[in-house]
């Protein structure tokens, strides 16, 4: 009896978990709209002390892309995105390069926060529940000053909310990430602290010292994909950003594209650029990833394939950025912080090289037009000062989003977005009524490798003259047709 039970027993689970992979198999590191599913409440977190468990590093290490950051030199660590006690005093958001200038608004696109991997093949293999999405657990609460008066802030109006069906609040998915387990891709309590941070930050610079503006709550505008994590991503960052910030405040507009594009997604010949980009991925892994001893260690070691995305989502944001003990093999030899900082520089080096491409730049700017339009004409209604122009605007996307981003900017970093990357796009006048704008990678100021902002070297300032010229008409030119809806039908490849 026993054993004919247990072997039904057997073939169910199967079934259930070749289900999960089918469901969960398609959305590979680099296209994240996943699902996710939510559970209770419980009370487990493996983050602890985020704020105060960093290390500082010596030895700067240098970038392809840009070489910037102070605070950490480790890429994998810097993917990681810890939030760090000192990091305001290293951002310049807000700084307008004359005395005379104002600032006329601020648009902001983030990449949601850390977020369990996409793939739990190495968690199941090493038996590990994971339980760090749940903002409730009694070890995060002391671990960030803020998370908890955010959880009881959010968590009062959500009951509230619910108790007056009439109320605004109109909620895509549950405010808090709170499951006792977590799903693949799901917002971690990490996750939640970095959008806190930065969202804080960003008040700190934009309305205390600025003041952007007296009514913030009117004037802010909210759009987040249709996902749990990137919605959350924006709950938390606005109760960073406004003071007394209140669920019924500031709706959140759902869009159900991780670009942005509405009726303009449609792009046959994107398609066709996006095969080619992937045939030089493909080409760089033969002849690098293949060939390199780290990657092929991790992969004999863990048994979890030789690509570095998939092994930098499995450890990199599975363990290191969860402070979870690396991953060892039976035979107890571990993976390293070494072994993960060579990945990552894999990584950015299949970046650099399939990224810098013209195939690249052109999918990029096909892709991303829709949404560069959005942020053109939202600058646009500013410098007309019209009345209803919002100052404030957040896009809270995913890498998917930003990468296409900065290929289309041409700005040359080639680091996989980290964790709650943020790109701001902050637009100034002068007095004499003349408009610019400032363009800055987590806290970067790129304005000036921007393709549009470099041509001029003389001019010291990047006008929004030459933004509104690059989104108009300089991208379809750069396309080499009269528009990009005809770029989209004709490109070659
Ligand atoms: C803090 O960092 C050190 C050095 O990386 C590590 O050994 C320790 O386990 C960390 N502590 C916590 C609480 O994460
Ligand atoms: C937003 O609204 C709340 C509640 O009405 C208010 O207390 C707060 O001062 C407002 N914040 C801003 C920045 O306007
Ligand atoms: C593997 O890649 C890393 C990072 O790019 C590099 O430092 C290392 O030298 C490579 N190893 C081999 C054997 O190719
Ligand atoms: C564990 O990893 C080490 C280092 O890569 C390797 O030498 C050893 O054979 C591995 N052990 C097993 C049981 O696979």
């Amino acid at each position: 009896m026993m054993p004919r039970i247990s072997c039904k027993v057997v073939i169910l689970v199967c079934l259930v978990f070749l289900l999960f992979l089918g469901i969960y198999s398609r959305s590979r590191t680099e296209s994240e709209l996943v699902h996710q599913s939510i559970t209770k409440k419980g009370n487990a977190d493996e983050i602890t002390n985020v704020e105060n468990n960093f290390s500082t590093t010596s030895g700067e290490r240098q970038f392809i892309g840009l070489k910037h950051e102070k605070l950490e030199s480790y890429p994998s660590r810097y993917y990681c995105n810890f939030p760090k006690p000192g990091e305001k005093a290293h951002i310049h958001e807000g700084e307008g390069y004359e005395s005379d200038w104002n600032l006329k608004q601020v648009q902001v696109l983030i990449r949601h926060g850390d977020r369990s991997p996409l793939d739990f093949t190495l968690y199941r293999k090493q038996n590990l529940q994971p339980e760090f999405c749940n903002v409730f657990s009694d070890q995060a609460s002391t671990s960030y000053a803020m998370l908890k008066d955010y959880r009881h802030s959010i968590m009062s109006d959500f009951n509230k909310a619910k108790l007056h069906p009439l109320s605004n609040v109109n909620l895509f998915a549950g405010p808090l990430p709170d499951s006792i387990l977590c799903a693949p891709g799901q917002l971690s309590t990490l996750g939640v602290i970095q959008q806190l941070h930065s969202g804080f930050m960003m008040r700190d610079t934009y309305l205390s010292k600025l003041k952007l503006d007296e009514n913030m709550n009117e004037s802010v505008h909210v759009q987040s994909t249709h996902v749990r994590r990137t919605f959350q991503s924006a709950l938390a960052f606005l109760y960073g950003l406004l003071p007394e910030y209140h669920l019924e405040k500031v709706p959140i507009q759902i869009v159900y594209n991780a670009l942005f594009c509405g009726p303009s997604c449609s792009c046959p010949q994107a398609k066709e650029l996006e095969a080619s980009v992937k045939k030089d991925q493909y080409k760089v892994y033969v002849q690098r990833q293949k060939q390199n001893a780290t990657v092929q260690k991790v992969a004999s070691m863990l048994g979890i394939g030789d690509h570095t995305g998939s092994q930098i989502d499995a450890i990199v944001t599975g363990y290191l950025c969860k402070n979870i003990k690396l991953p060892c093999n039976t035979s107890g030899h571990c993976i390293s912080n070494m072994d993960l900082d060579e990945l990552m520089n894999e990584q950015e080096y299949m970046n650099s090289v399939t990224y810098s491409t013209s195939a690249a730049r052109q999918h990029s700017l096909l892709t991303i037009y829709p949404l560069l339009d959005l942020i053109l004409q939202r600058m646009q209604m500013a410098t007309r000062k019209a009345h209803y122009a919002k100052k404030f605007f957040l896009y809270s996307a995913h890498d998917v989003t930003v990468r296409p981003m900065l290929v289309a900017l041409g700005i040359p970093e080639y680091r996989w977005p980290r964790l709650a990357s943020r790109l701001v796009f902050e637009l100034w006048e002068n007095k004499v009524g003349q408009h610019f704008i400032k363009i800055l990678f987590n806290g970067v100021d790129v304005t000036r490798q921007v393709s549009f902002c470099t041509k001029d070297a003389d001019k010291p300032f990047c006008t929004y003259a030459m933004f509104e010229e690059f989104v108009s008409s300089g991208i379809a030119k750069l396309l080499g047709f009269k528009s990009r809806a005809e770029a989209c039908l004709n490109i070659s490849t």
